[in-house]
């Protein structure tokens, strides 16, 4: 089995664009839609895929729940919901862990090997993004040890500071693996 590290790649951009089985949605409990990047994956999508939404009853903060990518390059969605970030004591690292597991899991049972995360939480939700990038990387490369399944996973990340971000986190998990 290859690295979990050789399975896991960065890249800034646009996540509605990234043609793998399926991205990661940064939604709300409602999963009715919303701005940031689940505005953005609904406009590209289509309303076909908040009708669908509408039949789901919602998700929990920390869990994950799949739909059809409709008219996105990728075959699947998978909705998760982040934590509202306050002062880090509230549960919510274990929950941001928990969505990052709850997507992983789901992409296993059903067959998706590529798989793309856009930062959870760190946008409108107001987690702090090294704190974040730090439990991404280390629950996905965790997963991934454990699960041959899972050829690729990405990280999109919209801006230059966010990549730099995540690459920083990244050489400091990896150094002396
Ligand atoms: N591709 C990749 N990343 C993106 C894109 C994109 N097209 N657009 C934004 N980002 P956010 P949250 C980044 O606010 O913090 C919504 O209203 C963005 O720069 O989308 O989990 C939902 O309905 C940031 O780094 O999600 C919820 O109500 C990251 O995606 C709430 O926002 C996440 O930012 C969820 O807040």
């Amino acid at each position: 089995m290859s690295h979990p590290w050789d399975r896991i790649e960065l890249q800034q951009g646009d996540i509605t664009k990234l043609n793998c089985d399926a991205i990661v949605n940064a939604a709300n409990s409602s999963l009715l839609g919303g701005g940031g990047v689940d505005g953005a994956i609904h406009r590209v999508a289509g309303p076909d895929l908040l009708e669908e939404c509408r039949t789901l009853g919602g998700c929990a903060t920390g869990e994950a729940k799949l739909t059809r990518g409709y008219k996105l390059p990728c075959r699947w969605i998978v909705h998760t919901v982040g934590p509202v970030y306050k002062d880090g004591k509230r549960g919510e690292p274990e929950h941001l862990k928990s969505c990052y597991q709850s997507s992983l899991n789901l992409a296993v049972e059903n067959k998706i090997r590529s798989l793309a995360f856009p930062a959870i939480s760190c946008g409108v939700y107001g987690y702090p993004i090294e704190d974040a990038a730090r439990i991404a990387l280390s629950t996905t490369a965790a997963f991934l040890a454990d699960h041959e399944e899972v050829d690729l996973v990405i990280f999109v990340l919209f801006g230059a500071a966010d990549m730099a971000t995540y690459l920083g986190v990244r050489d400091e998990l990896t150094a002396g693996s």
